[in-house]
């Protein structure tokens, strides 16, 4: 066994920075390494990290300013950042946290046993793309029963606002088999539920073989339950695959379609590449195939140049839509992307007024298609107690809603049946269907 080998993963940002911090995992584990909780008693704490806004990137400065209490009084503790920031401003990490050992881009988080292995002098900075293929680990994960799939890294769509394209790379799918023996090794493990994971998943593409072919791959050769995926781009969302997703009985009926916002002229310069109309439409032939199909999106408030007009549009289009619940995003700049060039002209006091009354629409919004949730019966999967204590289960139904009912802690793992007998506008309640 190795000294000085526990380590702490500490992750900031998205669903795919979850999936790799996991993966990291599961990778220190068969190197040797410990996972530990406590970041007092780590020998390495890593830090994986995000660049999507302003405030992620400084939350993690802020992180790093009370690791270096701890680095102080022993030296000999490892500090590691790796993902997004790692990528975009590995010196300028260096600078303000010049007690970090080993800094590790998006590509290259994966070579951190072996650069800890080897007795190199630090700090440490790898930033190079190239796709890192590591086979036959089934990554850690948070829940018993539910697992994030990658099934492809990067972006190639290069929206204005976006620093993803910038820190990610370029598209670069992984193959069917591969996805298929990951899914395997969670199925093994007691994994019922899956959610594929890609920055847009509607550009999959193992040699030809398309995202629908994967799905129905998936549905049909291995042993997996329940199937979600997200990010669906609007802008190559496929009849095929609201075909799929109408007829295959293992894909929930949710869909996360981000919109970024109802206005046409700020859609362009967002470069999206659709209208609002061609989004609408969307949503339309999604519920004519699916009727029960919960629809989640992504908004932005206060884009350069955004007037109350345009505003309005996107308030217009979340009342028309009607989406299950929504994130919503102030507008922060990210240098190197290409609206870093237009002017920030919102002031800051406008874009916090204008997200504070879209969330509060959407609030309402969300309330009311969850009250008309009630009497439904939903097809729950059961992933343990509710936070509220061992009276109460928690679950997550098709849409992805959370539902807490009251029931057996024998059932924790099963898919059931729930009818819904109250709502907020953030959780359903039930009773078990026997
Ligand atoms: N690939 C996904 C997710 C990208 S990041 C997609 O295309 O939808 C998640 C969300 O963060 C985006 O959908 C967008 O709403 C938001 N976002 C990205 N860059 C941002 C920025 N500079 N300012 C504010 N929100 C941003
Ligand atoms: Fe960013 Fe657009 Fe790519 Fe999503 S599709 S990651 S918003 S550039
Ligand atoms: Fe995800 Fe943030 Fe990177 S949203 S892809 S961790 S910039």
């Amino acid at each position: 066994m190795k000294t000085n080998n526990r380590y702490k993963i500490i992750t900031f940002g998205c669903q795919m920075n979850l999936a790799d911090s996991g993966s990291l995992a599961a990778l220190m584990n068969i190197s040797g390494y410990e996972a530990i909780e406590s970041e007092e008693e780590a020998d390495i704490i890593i830090i994986n990290t995000c660049s999507v806004r302003e405030k992620a990137e400084e939350r993690v400065f802020g992180r790093l300013g009370d690791l270096s209490r701890i680095k102080k009084e022993n030296s000999f503790k490892k500090i590691v950042v790796v993902g997004c920031m790692a990528q975009r401003m590995a010196e300028k990490i260096l600078e303000r946290a010049p007690y970090v050992d080993i800094i590790l881009g998006t590509d290259q988080m994966f070579a951190l046993p072996s650069l800890l292995d080897s007795d190199n002098h630090t700090p440490q900075v790898k930033t190079e793309f190239g796709f890192e293929e590591f086979d036959d680990i089934t990554p850690n994960r948070d829940y018993k029963y539910s697992a994030f799939v990658t099934i492809m890294r990067g972006c190639n769509n290069f929206c204005t606002y976006c620093i993803v394209p910038y820190v990610r790379g370029r598209e670069r799918s992984y193959s069917v088999a591969k996805i298929i023996n990951q899914i395997n090794g969670f199925t093994a493990d007691g994994v019922k539920e899956i959610t594929l994971l890609g920055q847009n998943v509607n550009s999959y593409d193992d040699e030809g073989h398309k995202f629908p072919y994967l799905l129905k791959r998936l549905a049909d050769d291995t042993d997996i339950k329940r199937i979600r995926f997200m990010t669906s781009h609007p802008k190559d969302l496929s009849d095929q695959l609201i075909e799929v997703l109408a007829s295959e009985s293992k894909l929930m009926p949710h869909i996360h379609l981000p919109l970024q916002s109802g206005s046409d002229s700020i859609l362009k310069r967002m470069k999206r590449v659709y209208t609002y109309s061609h989004y609408l439409e969307l949503t339309k032939k999604l519920r004519k195939s699916i009727p029960n199909i919960s629809i989640t999106t992504d908004l932005i408030v206060g884009f350069p140049s955004e007037t109350e007009k345009d505003f309005e549009k996107t308030l217009e289009a979340a009342k028309t839509i009607s989406f299950d619940s929504a994130f919503m995003f102030r507008y922060s700049v990210r240098p190197g992307t290409a609206a870093a060039r237009f002017i920030d002209d919102v002031p800051e006091s406008e874009k916090i007024k204008r997200l504070n009354t879209l969330i509060e629409v959407q609030k309402k919004i969300s309330f009311e298609k969850n009250q008309s949730e009630i009497g439904k019966v939903q097809s729950v999967l059961v992933d343990g107690y509710s936070k509220r204590g061992e009276e109460y289960l928690k679950g997550k139904t098709g849409g992805a809603k959370t539902i807490l009912f009251p029931g057996n802690a024998d059932i924790i793992g099963d898919e059931c049946y729930v009818n819904v007998t109250s709502a907020d506008s953030w959780t359903l309640h039930g009773k078990l269907v026997e």
